[in-house]
């Protein structure tokens, strides 16, 4: 089954990069990626650095991510608000949403989530979900029931081949930008769980399809160990993704030990 699933690794670069350190990053990128055919590549530069970026990657094997979206459609008066349609206009192909950041300083919520997977589905963007606990509801047994609850109400009512296009990251929020990475086991456990939950909500062939990737603190030297679990099917990395040759490590994890 894993071998129908397309990895894709892909580097959230937070609230870091001006364009100029973007668009160095995307050069120096490029040649050391070149020849890498084994899983889709991704990268998210703030908003302000999407359009430099994707033309700078264009005709590469790079594709380009925002790191949120606005739920609603617009165009209309959302002050401050950056729509799909915009995002795609920019150049992006993806869309990081509901990243534990924007949980937890921005109020971001399971219901405002599905909006913005609506949003993005609707003009071809392909969204990168994220879940994950807390240490403390790990430690009080609660992880599987907290990624239950954001499943079920980020994907609300979304059909079949809608729920294709969908990339889940599961993020133990105790490893992000900590340097503790949840053990393979430890992950691969939570990924077997939402791919069980996928399938009970869209069924078999869907949840099979569903790439799955993780992420907390993955560096180069962490990568393989994660990969060569059954149900882990990409990373999404946070600080290793900030120089162009550790990520490229990532990105060759096959290539690497
Ligand atoms: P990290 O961040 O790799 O720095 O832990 C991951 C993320 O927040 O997506």
């Amino acid at each position: 089954m894993k071998a129908m699933r397309q990895p894709v690794i892909a580097g959230n670069w937070k609230m870091y990069m001006t364009i100029a350190e973007s668009l160095d990053f995307a050069r120096a990128l490029k040649p050391l990626v070149v020849a890498s055919t084994g899983c889709e590549i991704v990268v998210a530069p703030p908003f302000t650095a999407i359009k430099a970026v994707s033309d700078r990657l264009e005709g590469s094997n790079v594709e380009v991510a925002a790191q949120d979206v606005a739920s609603e459609p617009g165009p209309g008066a959302f002050t401050g608000e950056v729509s799909a349609s915009m995002i795609r206009d920019a150049g992006a192909k993806w869309v990081i949403i509901g990243h534990s950041e924007r949980r937890q300083y921005y109020g971001e919520s399971d219901e405002s989530v599905n909006g913005k997977i609506h949003a993005s589905i609707a003009v071809g963007l392909l969204p990168i979900v994220c879940v994950g606990e807390r240490l403390e509801e790990r430690n009080a047994g609660r992880a599987e029931q907290i990624v239950d609850a954001q499943l079920s109400g980020g994907l609300r009512n979304l059909t079949e081949s809608e729920a294709s296009r969908i990339i889940i990251a599961y993020e133990p929020i105790w490893a992000i930008g900590t340097g503790q990475t949840a053990t393979p086991e430890t992950a691969q456990q939570m990924h077997a769980f939402i791919r069980l939950r996928i399938k009970a909500i869209f069924g078999g062939p869907i949840a099979d399809k569903t790439r799955i990737l993780y992420g907390g603190s993955v560096k180069p030297d962490n990568i393989l160990a994660l990969m060569n679990q059954a149900d882990i099917d990409g990373a999404l990395v946070g600080g290793a993704s900030l120089e162009a040759d550790s990520f490229a490590r990532i990105v060759n994890y096959k290539q690497s030990d």
